[in-house]
C-alpha cells in the first residue's frame, strides 16, 4: 500500500482523521454519549425520537454507535440513509427491508407495511427500529406518512421505534402547526452540540493515539485555531487537522505549530 508522505513523516500506523471510524474507536464525548443514550432509550421503549445537529457534528456516528450496542437477534434495523425517495418510496423501502415484495397501489402498500411491522414484532419477536437519516429532507407529505405509521391506534405501530435524524431545520419544521400531531408524539429530542475547545483537543489526541502517536503533536495555539475554524464540528476538524499535518510535513516540522494551522485554515477557507 502507498503511504502518504505525511503519514510516514509522523510515523503513523495508518491515516488519522479518516471518515470511517469504527464504533469502538469513537470519542465518547459528552454530547455524543447523551445522543447515544437517547437513541437507546427510544429503541428500548419503542418511541419516536428526534436527533438534530449541524452538518458533520456526529449524528450518523451516534446512530451507528447506538445500533452497534443492540442485540442483533432481537432487533430489526430499517435504515434509510436518504429519504428523498417520495412517499411511496418510504413505504417501499420499509416493505423491502422487512423482506417482502412491495404491492402496487399506495393504500395496499401502506397496509402491507403495517402488517409486516406487526408480524416482525409479534411473530418473530424482533423490535423494528425505523431510522430516517437526513430527515430534514422529508417532505410534508412524507412526514404525514410517518405520522400514520406511528399512529398509536395502530397495533403494529405501537411496537416500532422511529428515529428521525437530521439538521437543525428538522426540529423547526416539526414545530410547525401542521405537524403538531407528530410533534406531540416525540418522546425525546436532542441536538448534538459541537465540541468545545477542550473536547477538540481531546479529539485530536484521541485520533492521533489511534494511529500510534500518544505524545502531543499539535501546539496549543494551533489547536485553538483549528477548533475555531472548524466551529467545533468533527468532520471539519478532521479536514483542518489533516491539512495542518500536511503543512507541517511540507515545512519539515516535527510538530504542528500555529503557522501550520494558519496555512491549513487558509487553504480550507480559500474559494
Ligand atoms: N464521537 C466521535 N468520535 C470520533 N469521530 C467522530 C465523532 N463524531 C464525529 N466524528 C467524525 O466526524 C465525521 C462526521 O460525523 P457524522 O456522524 O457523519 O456527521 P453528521 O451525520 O452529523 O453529518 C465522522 O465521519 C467522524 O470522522
Ligand atoms: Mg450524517
Amino acid at each position: 500500500m502507498m503511504r502518504a508522505p505525511w503519514a510516514t513523516h509522523f510515523g503513523f500506523t495508518k491515516l488519522p482523521f479518516s471518515k470511517t471510524v469504527s464504533a469502538k474507536d469513537l470519542l465518547d464525548r459528552a454530547s455524543h454519549q447523551e445522543a447515544v443514550a437517547r437513541i437507546r432509550f427510544c429503541i428500548a421503549e419503542s418511541l419516536l425520537g428526534v436527533i438534530t445537529g449541524e452538518v458533520g457534528v456526529g449524528k450518523t456516528v451516534a446512530l451507528r454507535a447506538a445500533i452497534s450496542q443492540l442485540d442483533p437477534a432481537a432487533h430489526h434495523i430499517v435504515y434509510l440513509a436518504n429519504p428523498t425517495v417520495g412517499t411511496r418510496g418510504l413505504y417501499v423501502t420499509i416493505v423491502r427491508a422487512l423482506g417482502a415484495m412491495p404491492r402496487g397501489f399506495k393504500a395496499e402498500l401502506v397496509a402491507q407495511a403495517y402488517t409486516l411491522l406487526a408480524a416482525e414484532e409479534q411473530e418473530r419477536r424482533r423490535r423494528v427500529v425505523l431510522v430516517i437519516d437526513e430527515a430534514h429532507l422529508l417532505t410534508p407529505e412524507q412526514l404525514e406518512a410517518i405520522r400514520l405509521l406511528t399512529n398509536a391506534d395502530m397495533d403494529s405501530a405501537a411496537s416500532c421505534s422511529l428515529l428521525l435524524v437530521g439538521q437543525p431545520t428538522l426540529a423547526r419544521q416539526l414545530r410547525l402547526g401542521v405537524f403538531a400531531a407528530l410533534d406531540q408524539r416525540i418522546a425525546t429530542r436532542y441536538q448534538i452540540a459541537p465540541m468545545d475547545l477542550a473536547e477538540a483537543a481531546e479529539y485530536l489526541h484521541h485520533h492521533l493515539a489511534l494511529v500510534g502517536r500518544t505524545d502531543p503533536l499539535f501546539a496549543d495555539d494551533a489547536v485553538a485555531r483549528l477548533h475555531k475554524a472548524s466551529l467545533g464540528l468533527p468532520r471539519a476538524l478532521n479536514n483542518a487537522a489533516t491539512a495542518a499535518l500536511i503543512a507541517a510535513t511540507t515545512a519539515g516540522k516535527a510538530l504542528v505549530d500555529d503557522d501550520c494551522a494558519k496555512k491549513a485554515v487558509a487553504e480550507l477557507t480559500r474559494d
